[in-house]
């Protein structure tokens, strides 16, 4: 049986990874200091509520048990506020994820998964983006995730540390039963917030409707957050039957616009949703999809959830258990 630390396992796509490597037999360990993630989305027993910023808390943790690898999201994730405080950023993504790395290559541990993002290639030149297209974030978080990365391959030539960097596009989606979801707060996701709009009769905002895309509104590669929380386990394999470090887009390689996500919550909902239309969001490119071949074809993943609506139909399970949906 392997043994797993996973950080930020309390948060969103943590959850649904730990959910998913405990059904494979994994032994799993949480580390959350549970600034944004949930006591409740972690099986009982398994978390070690701790800052990954605390090298010697991580150290002790290191030494009780021997790990596999590490799988790390601990991570702040909101691109407009990197905007205004770029120092949270650098410090919490950059500094938080030195201080693992540190204390992984003290205790011996030689493999680790990481959080990326499609925030990486800025405003890409073309789409589908493939994995060598040029690395320029346009904002301290997509900035952060690139200095990790850049990390990740020292501490591979120097320590040994093999390590895969996952680029997630629109993590999306919510397990199908509806026991775990997206919920952050301030929310800043479209999916929750049309179904917001759906439920409240409050009208969303949609940034701007003037995009050269077929109905003018941003086109996004929406990701079910179980075929993101699959893309781990497969890298994890990868990982522990001696792969080298990469790194892997994780999208579907089809892209929706904020209009086509409007159109299914009213289809999944049956409620019309309001809306207005503001002016476009600073650093929004008109459209992010993946080119995805090198994850399908490298670790042989495959989505299960390609439709948005069974997306925003699992999402909005979530948001009815939450009693959100009457
Ligand atoms: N949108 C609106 N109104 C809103 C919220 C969002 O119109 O109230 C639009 C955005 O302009 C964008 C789309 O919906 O076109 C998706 O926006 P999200 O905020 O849900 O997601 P982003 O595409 O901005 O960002 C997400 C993650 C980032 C990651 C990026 C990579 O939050 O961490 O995907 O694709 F870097």
């Amino acid at each position: 049986m392997r043994k797993i630390l996973v950080t930020g396992g309390a948060g969103y796509i943590g959850s649904h990874t730990v959910r998913a490597l405990l059904d494979r037999g994994c032994d799993v360990a949480v580390a959350d200091n549970l600034s944004k993630g949930y006591r409740e989305n972690v099986p009982a027993g398994r978390l070690h509520e701790l800052d990954i910023n605390d090298g010697a808390a991580l150290s002790e943790l290191m030494r009780q048990a021997q790990f596999d690898a590490v799988v790390h999201f601990a991570g702040y994730i909101a691109v407009g506020e990197s905007m205004r405080e770029p120092g949270r950023y650098f410090e919490n993504n950059v500094g938080g994820s030195l201080s693992l790395l540190s204390a992984m290559s003290e205790a011996g541990i030689r493999r680790i998964v990481f959080s990326s993002t499609a925030a990486v290639y800025g405003n890409p030149a073309a789409t589908p983006i493939e994995e060598d297209f040029p690395i320029q974030p346009l904002s301290p978080y997509g900035e952060s995730k690139v200095i990790v990365e850049r990390m990740l391959r020292w501490f591979d030539e120097i320590h040994g540390i093999a390590s895969v960097s996952l680029r997630y596009f629109n993590a999306s989606g919510a397990d199908p039963e509806g026991r775990l979801g997206e919920l952050h707060d301030p929310e800043t996701h479209l999916i929750p917030l049309v179904l917001r709009a759906a439920i409240t009769g409050e009208p969303i905002t949609i940034f701007g409707n003037d995009y050269d895309t077929p109905d003018g509104t941003c086109i996004r590669d929406y990701i079910h957050v179980n075929d993101l929380a699959q893309a781990h386990i497969l890298a994890l394999e990868y990982l522990m039957a001696g792969g080298a470090t990469e790194q892997f887009n994780v999208g579907t390689g089809a892209g929706y616009s904020v209009m086509d996500i409007i159109r299914a919550v009213e289809q999944v909902t049956g409620k019309k949703v309001p809306y207005v239309i503001g002016p476009r969001r600073p650093g929004d490119p008109a459209a992010l999809v993946a080119a995805s071949e090198k994850l399908r074809q490298t670790l042989r993943w495959k989505p299960e959830y390609r439709d948005p609506v069974t997306i925003v139909e699992h999402a909005w399970n979530f948001a009815r258990r939450r009693g959100h949906g009457r």
